[in-house]
């Protein structure tokens, strides 16, 4: 279903993964609201089974068959070959329903009880959640490890470690991790294995950061956010560089039936299409606004990649391409200015996710975050007066003025 031949990804992310010839010619694709495939003969329904299952090796030159929707699917395949496509150091990508159940599919498949999890905070609060609440009853400790204490934690947890997971830039302050340097720790503190190293990149997406190239083996995402981009679906995608590591999560997910149904990777994929044109357009949308936050006496900080300082704005330049378009931006006042700030606010829509073509702006400590521990808030930045804002596609005129008059309404 691929053509082979490498192209920039603002072509492949339309055309990777589609061969009209297999569907009388259309120029795109079609949906295939299938459950099942059948087989010319018995013989082959057997032959391709034994495949599936590993029990032998495919004729060369013989593609995957087609059997269950829950294994495998057109749309899957086709949705999957195009961020594939998109993905720097990417050999292989698989769909899911949701990014939590990317997440925990990962999650599952890499670490078994009695094994342990460090992560990075702050990350999504339902990762959060799934680690520190729902791991343990599965014997599996997830252990957060403070900014700069990494040595130390790899010193103390490697011989049990899984996995390392982390978020960047995280959710919702933007804070950066660098990639490169987590992954010569953990080379260095682990010697007698390769300990996987799983990110999610749901905030600055193919577009803007590469971090399989980066040392990671796992890229998660949230592709109900930009990859999805019209805040019309919920899915998830994970792409690696080893073709048998996609191997093993698509084994769990055949089990957990977490693949992204016919529709819904459909439409991930006709999102594909457009996704350099809108995650460009947004995150130049964001670099406008960004001075207007900055300026207004209502804004006590403004978190965003472009305005970085010191170790983080390092990070910013060496990893990423782009600043992307979520801010966050602290107001004076706490909380009251944050719910005043977001109640007046006329366009922008009050709304958790985030990456879609409109701008939605929520606070994450009565929101998202609401979960953590005051300690967690804390050590994360997600203070009393953060509003996160991610911006869409609209003309940023008219995002400014709202957001304007709205820094106007939280001063008081
Ligand atoms: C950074 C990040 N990762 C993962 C998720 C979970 O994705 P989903 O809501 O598609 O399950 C979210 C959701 O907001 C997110 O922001």
């Amino acid at each position: 279903m691929t053509s082979g031949r490498h192209v920039h990804p603002e072509t492949s992310s339309i055309s990777e993964g589609y061969d009209p010839s297999l569907s009388v010619m259309a120029v795109r694709p079609p949906i295939y609201p299938v459950s099942t495939y059948c087989f010319a003969t018995a013989q082959q329904a057997a032959h391709h089974f034994e495949v599936a299952l590993g029990k032998v090796a495919a004729v060369p030159g013989e593609r995957e068959s087609l059997i269950y929707a829950r294994l495998n699917h057109p749309n899957a395949e086709m949705f999957e070959d195009a961020l594939r496509s998109v993905e720097r150091g990417a050999a292989a990508c698989a769909a899911f329903t949701s990014g939590m159940s990317a997440i925990v599919t990962v999650v599952l498949t890499l670490a078994k009880p009695g094994k342990k999890v460090l992560y990075q905070r702050p990350v999504y609060g339902g990762t959060d959640h799934f680690f520190r609440q729902m791991l343990p009853e599965w014997n599996i400790d997830a252990i957060a490890v403070a900014e700069g204490e990494w040595q130390e934690a790899l010193a103390e947890h490697g011989p049990n470690l899984a996995f390392v997971y982390v978020e960047t830039p995280a959710n919702p302050t933007l804070q950066m991790i660098d990639l490169g340097s987590l992954r010569a720790e953990i080379d260095r503190a682990v010697t007698d294995r390769h300990v996987p190293m799983v990110v999610d990149n749901t905030f600055l997406g193919p577009v803007f950061q590469s971090p399989l190239e980066h040392g990671a083996d796992a890229v998660v995402y949230s592709a109900t956010k930009f990859l999805g981009g019209h805040s019309d679906l919920v899915a998830g995608a994970v792409t690696t560089r080893d073709p048998e590591l996609v191997a093993r999560f698509k084994t769990m997910r055949a089990f957990f039936g977490t693949i992204c149904e016919p529709f819904t990777a459909w439409m991930l994929q006709r999102s594909m299409a457009t996704l350099w044109l809108r995650m460009t357009k947004q995150s130049k949308n964001a670099s406008k606004l960004v001075p207007l936050l900055v300026k207004h006496p209502a804004v006590l900080r403004v978190h965003y990649p472009s305005l970085f300082e010191g170790e983080q704005a390092r990070i910013f330049q060496k990893q990423c391409r782009a600043p992307g378009s979520m801010i966050a931006i602290e107001l004076r006042g706490g909380r009251e200015a944050a719910f005043r700030f977001l109640d007046a606010l006329k366009r922008v829509l009050i709304a958790v996710s985030l990456g879609g073509v409109e701008s939605l702006a929520c606070h994450p400590r009565t929101t998202t975050a609401s979960e953590m521990s005051d300690d967690d808030l804390r050590v994360s930045g997600v203070t009393d007066g953060l509003v996160r804002i991610s911006i869409g596609v609209e003309y940023w005129r008219d995002l400014a003025e709202d957001l304007s008059q709205a820094l106007d309404a939280a001063a008081g």
